[in-house]
């Protein structure tokens, strides 16, 4: 599959971005660059290039949207990792962001990445096409308060707390779900996909997103520190997820059939959906 082929234009496109900027302005990036350079899977530019791709052969177009989405993830990582929230030493194989500059630059790192992601975004759509227009407002709405930060206030508000099944639900849908819905959608309306197959592919991004994140409490009890490249402190954070509401079997369980639902989805599109089933695959057989 183009998988790492893609993986290494969104890695390019993004390091130009940064070096686009003015040498006099390089210390201001140097903290959000760090976050943004040291890895990371690049799942959520690489949904949006991979469904983009099904309508469009040239990637080109996609490009910024997907480096903006990664921008806006790798914020959230960054404060995720705050000594206020999960407090935690190590992502992506390397100290956190506020391990290296500091609390106070973290936050501006942080929120320079947003920032950053909605400059590219607007700039992109001062030609006035409606579709970069719509690809922009799935993205932005993703990442605001009925979307991720939804999603991490309900994950503080119930650490050491019992929560309904719903509650639950609701955290991972928008923690997680909501980002990869999004890049998932963005890239199918930037490919002007028709209305049906954006409610299928809608549908897809939901089931996707709460395997990911079902999959990512699991590894944070199962998985190896070296592997997985950040601190497991769902335990000492008294998180309340699916492993304490399900126990790890069920939650395998669930991802597994989650998958298969990903799958028949997928296969309800008359269009080369081979490279979004293997990402899917992926991320269920996956151990960082
Ligand atoms: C981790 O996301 C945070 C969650 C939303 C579960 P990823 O597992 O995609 O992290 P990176 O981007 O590969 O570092
Ligand atoms: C984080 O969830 C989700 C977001 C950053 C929006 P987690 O707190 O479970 O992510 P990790 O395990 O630290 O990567
Ligand atoms: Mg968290
Ligand atoms: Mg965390
Ligand atoms: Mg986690």
């Amino acid at each position: 599959m183009n998988f790492d082929v893609y993986k290494r234009e969104i890695e390019n496109w993004m390091e130009s971005y940064f070096a686009s900027k003015p040498k006099n302005h390089q210390t201001y990036f140097e903290p959000m660059n760090y976050s943004l350079s040291i890895g990371g899977k690049r799942i959520r530019p690489m949904l949006m290039v991979l469904t983009y791709n099904m309508y469009n052969k040239s990637i080109e177009g996609v490009l910024p949207f997907a480096a903006a989405m990664e921008m806006i993830h790798t914020y959230s990582l960054v404060h995720d990792d705050l000594p206020c929230m999960d407090d935690d030493e190590l992502r992506r194989g390397k100290p956190t962001n506020h391990k290296v500059f500091g609390e106070a630059i973290a936050t501006l790192a942080g929120d320079g990445l947003l920032n950053e992601a909605m400059i590219i975004m607007f700039h992109q759509c001062m030609d006035g096409d409606l579709k970069k227009i719509k690809a922009g407002n799935i993205i932005s709405k993703a990442a605001g308060a009925e979307g991720m930060i939804k999603g991490q206030i309900i994950d503080i508000n119930s650490e050491g707390k019992e929560i309904s099944e719903a509650t639950l639900l609701e955290m991972h849908r928008n923690k997680t779900g909501a980002l990869i819905k999004a890049s998932i959608l963005a890239g199918a309306a930037l490919g002007d996909a028709s209305e049906d197959h954006l409610k299928i592919l809608g549908e897809f991004g939901e089931k996707l997103g709460l395997a990911f994140q079902v999959k990512d409490d699991i590894l944070d009890v199962e998985g190896n520190l070296e592997t997985l490249g950040k601190t497991q402190s769902d335990l000492n954070n008294h998180k309340t997820n699916f492993i304490t509401m399900y126990g790890l079997d069920k939650c395998k369980e669930i991802c597994k059939s989650l998958t298969e639902e990903c799958y028949e989805l997928l296969s309800r599109i008359e269009k080369n959906t081979e490279e979004l089933k293997s990402i899917t695959k992926f991320l269920l057989e996956r151990q960082y």
